[in-house]
């Protein structure tokens, strides 16, 4: 009885610790000027996902971007032409070890980026610094979300986005990796999109 009245009590001490989500209307980011030029993705699935990603590319215009999970490059294409002449790095496994089936890294993506081969738990992310913006849509596990979210803090970002926040251990890494920093959680409604920026100092009107 005892160990189960100190299970509660954690539960409700982690949960009241994690970071808070605000719920936001896609068309309260998807909306003029900052939808001009979108490259939409040709599987209608993604097309609101990666729209958004275009929008808050384009509201927040970071120096650079890190995307975490390359694949075809079909994201890293989407992140590069909103973000235009900004530094773009994406980060991919290795060839070969990856548990999708890939044959090429990237090779959807026309416009310039900078390749980084090697696995989110192990970079050292301050060898790209500075990184304003993160893209994390790597591995959808609670061990990866955390310690993703965890390193993009220390960029001290204007952005982060999340693809796949719809799964429930991805969104509680997400809510425990920002719990206690100056970032404020954010879910588009009817996407798989969660985003954070800092809750101070930023004129996003957010
Ligand atoms: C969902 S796909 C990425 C999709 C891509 N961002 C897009 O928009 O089309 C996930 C990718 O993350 C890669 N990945 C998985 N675990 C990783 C890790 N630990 N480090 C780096 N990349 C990883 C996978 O190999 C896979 O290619």
């Amino acid at each position: 009885m005892r160990l189960r009245l100190g299970s509660l009590v954690l539960l409700f001490c982690s949960s009241a610790i994690a970071a808070d989500i605000t719920f936001i209307d896609l068309e309260e980011i998807c909306k003029p000027p900052y939808t001009s030029g979108a490259i939409l993705r040709k599987d209608p699935l993604f097309v609101d996902d990666f729209l958004a990603l275009h929008c808050l590319l384009r509201k927040t215009k970071p120096d650079s971007v890190f995307e975490i999970g390359t694949c075809t490059g079909e994201g890293t294409l989407i992140i590069k032409n909103a973000v235009q002449d900004s530094l773009v790095y994406s980060l991919e496994l290795e060839l070969g070890t990856s548990s999708y089936d890939l044959q090429s890294i990237g090779s959807a993506c026309y416009l310039p980026y900078v390749q980084v081969i090697g696995d989110s738990l192990s970079t050292n992310y301050a060898d790209f610094y500075p990184i304003s913006a993160w893209f994390i849509d790597g591995a959808h596990d609670y061990l990866h979300v955390f310690h993703e979210t965890k390193q993009a803090l220390q960029s001290n970002p204007v952005l982060i986005v999340w693809h796949d926040a719809d799964i429930p251990e991805v969104l509680e890494a997400i809510q425990n990796g920002l719990q206690g920093s100056n970032h404020k959680l954010f879910q588009i409604n009817n996407t798989r999109i969660a985003f954070s920026i800092p809750s101070e100092g930023n004129n996003h009107e957010l």
